[in-house]
């Protein structure tokens, strides 16, 4: 695996591999499993970086589930634009049922915060959030996150679904900002 990547103008470092990725979304699909047992929860994943979590967390859940899909916008580049915006809504009726939030990553929880809002108006009988990324020092809210992948710092990451301007989705690690 390469330890560096070049993405637009910007060199990025290894700061988890594949392999740590997943097994640790192995754990969380065990975890899942055992906390929705003889339930059917709607896996509400966060367009568009948290598909590619989603597709591996599904196949690690072993209960029956539905799949839906949000898509929110709120980073312009390397910097949150502190406006989200819901460019696509789902499409389920949401009212009473149980939803699990998918989502690559958690920096200061605006975007979450505001999904949890729309949520509730929905009629959401159960809102809870797994999240493959957290950084504990960005986070401005007191909601509960109750999966979460890994903590990271405040660096930038790319990779596995998480993208600078467009590009690096497709990298199979995850990679942060080289501060040279
Ligand atoms: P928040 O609203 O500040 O929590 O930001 C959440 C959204 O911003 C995430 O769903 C990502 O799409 C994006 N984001 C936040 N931090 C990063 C990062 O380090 N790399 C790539 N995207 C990020
Ligand atoms: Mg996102």
């Amino acid at each position: 695996m390469n330890e560096l990547v070049k993405v637009h103008d910007r060199e990025f470092e290894i700061l988890l591999s594949r392999e740590e990725i997943a097994a640790r979304i192995d754990s969380m699909g065990r975890e899942i499993s055992a906390y929705y047992q003889m339930r059917k929860p709607v896996l509400l994943s966060v367009m568009h970086g948290a598909v590619i979590f989603a597709s591996d967390l599904v196949r690690a859940i072993d209960n029956p589930l539905e799949m839906d899909f949000v898509r929110l916008k709120s980073y312009s580049g390397m910097e949150s634009t502190g406006e989200v915006l819901m460019t696509q809504k789902w499409e389920k009726s949401l009212e009473n049922r149980e939803v699990l939030i998918l989502e690559d990553i958690i920096d200061s929880g605006t975007s979450m915060n505001f999904l949890i809002d729309k949520l509730r108006e929905a009629g959401a009988a159960d809102i809870k959030i797994a999240s493959l990324l957290f950084k504990p020092h960005a986070f401005r809210y007191e909601y509960p996150i109750a999966w979460k992948g890994f903590e990271i710092g405040n660096e930038f990451v790319v990779g596995f679904g998480l993208d600078y301007d467009g590009l690096g989705r497709n990298l199979p690690a995850i990679y942060q900002l080289k501060i040279s």
